[in-house]
């Protein structure tokens, strides 16, 4: 059996009990359609409904829908495609997935209902509705919370097509992460960089899985920096990048910082780095996600002590909030389908789910470790002068490297990680950019 068969079998066996036990007898997942500016005719990019990718990897082909019969083992697949001279279709390549399924090529989506004709009564349907005709489809439920729960639930455990299409993200996103570098070092503005690290991949704009972060000098202490200076700075000190890519609709998420040359913020970079890697090293099955984000705040508390950005000891540092100061957001999050991949706080398929921390709000994985699961590791250290100003005239900071660290921003390391048994995890980043060394 082909990876994807492997996968599409789960994934039929995953939609089987959840539409057991949430009482439907199919489920009906559109994938979507463009929304159109205010006001205006021109489409926002187009985004997959996930759960559509979930079972075919088609990104780009609106209008179209995968039904599915509990028990079947099989979905059918209607595929939209008009007939329409003033836009061209998406290229579909021949493969696996066609062989899997029930293929069933429509031009209008009548022909979807009429196919499917009292069925529609029984059915769940999964996608955004905005829309005529689909706004007005007699189904049974619409995105029930239930059986996204569930879906959501299972989610977290990928196949081995889906690792293995992570992998792939993870290269070609390395390998612009690369091009990235270059340009930096060349001297490129933001835009231009960026313009380098989308070329390298052959990715328009819109394709990328988020906004990609590209910050020089201070703007990296911005943990969403995506407005882009045009021209470079006269001085290089630091550069952060935070960048995907997306293979067959499964998601990179990447960051490196780079220091211009040696020096104090080079040896945080390094330090933090170390860092990452020792907590990958405490990634097993039964550990609570929660707990690794917790060592890492220590461990992070110490390179503060190291560095001598605290007067206090690392422990008390950590206790009085500081190191959120400096680290507010969360280790990571699930990774797949989505970047920031779904079911990071629920307890089990029956949708219960964990209470957001109140220490870490920003945490969105508060489960267990469980081997398959594929998570990012993204230990950051920043300069945010809006979170520091709750400890200003405080003695336990010295202000003073908090100023020498500000022109550079931060520095944050993010790696994708596959869970093993006992440890034996896979780390998809660092396999990426060293099959890109060796080649
Ligand atoms: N790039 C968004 C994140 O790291 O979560
Ligand atoms: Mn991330
Ligand atoms: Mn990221």
């Amino acid at each position: 059996m082909s990876l994807f068969a492997e996968h599409l079998h789960t994934v039929a066996e995953r939609f089987d009990q959840a539409l057991e036990d949430t009482g439907f007898e199919s489920a009906l997942i559109y994938s979507g359609q463009p929304r159109v500016a205010f006001l205006d005719d021109n489409p926002a990019p187009y985004k997959v409904n996930p759960l559509f990718k979930y079972w075919v990897p088609l990104l780009n082909s609106p209008k179209s829908a995968v039904f599915y019969r509990k028990g079947s083992g099989k979905p059918t697949v209607y595929l939209f495609q008009a007939r329409d001279f003033w836009h061209s279709e998406a290229k579909i390549p021949e493969e696996d997935w066609q062989q899997q399924v029930e293929l069933k090529i429509i031009e209008n989506l009548s022909q979807l209902t009429d196919d499917l004709g009292d069925d529609l009564a029984a059915t769940a349907f999964i996608g955004e509705d905005f829309a005529q005709p689909v706004a007005d489809w007699n189904v049974k439920a619409r995105n029930p919370q239930d059986l996204l729960d569930y879906l959501h639930f299972q989610r977290a455990i990928k196949t081995d097509w889906e690792v293995e299409n992570l992998r792939q993200a993870n290269r070609l996103a390395a390998k612009a992460h690369l091009a990235a570098k270059r340009a930096f070092f060349a001297g490129k503005s933001e835009l231009a960089i960026h313009a380098e690290y989308l070329a390298a991949m052959n990715f328009r704009e819109s394709e990328v899985p988020y906004n990609s972060i590209v910050a020089v000098n201070e703007h990296s202490a911005v943990l969403h920096y995506d407005v882009y200076d045009t021209e470079p700075p006269a001085e290089m000190r630091s550069f952060l990048i935070d960048a995907g890519a997306v293979y067959k609709g499964y998601c990179a998420d990447i960051t490196r910082s780079y220091a211009q040359e040696p020096g104090f913020y080079a040896d945080l970079v390094e330090a933090l780095d170390a860092a990452q890697q020792e907590l990958l090293t405490e990634i097993k099955p039964g550990v609570n996600y929660y707990d690794l984000h917790v060592s890492m705040h220590l461990k992070i508390a110490r390179i503060l002590k190291q560095f001598g950005f605290i007067s206090i000891d690392a422990e008390s540092a950590y206790q009085k909030g500081i190191t959120s100061a400096f680290m507010p957001h969360g280790l990571g999050h699930f990774i797949g389908l989505q970047v920031h991949d779904v079911g990071g706080f629920l307890k089990n398929a029956k949708g219960e789910s964990y209470q957001r921390s109140e220490r870490h709000p920003f945490l969105r994985l508060l489960r267990e470790v469980e081997v398959g699961q594929v998570f990012t590791i993204e230990p950051g250290l920043y300069v945010i002068d809006q979170l520091l100003e709750k400890f200003a005239g405080s003695t336990d900071i010295h202000w003073d490297k908090v100023d020498q660290l500000r022109p550079y921003g931060g520095v944050r390391i993010e790696d994708s990680i596959v869970v093993g048994e006992n440890g034996n995890n896979e780390n998809l980043t660092r396999d990426a950019f060293a099959k890109l060394t060796e080649s």
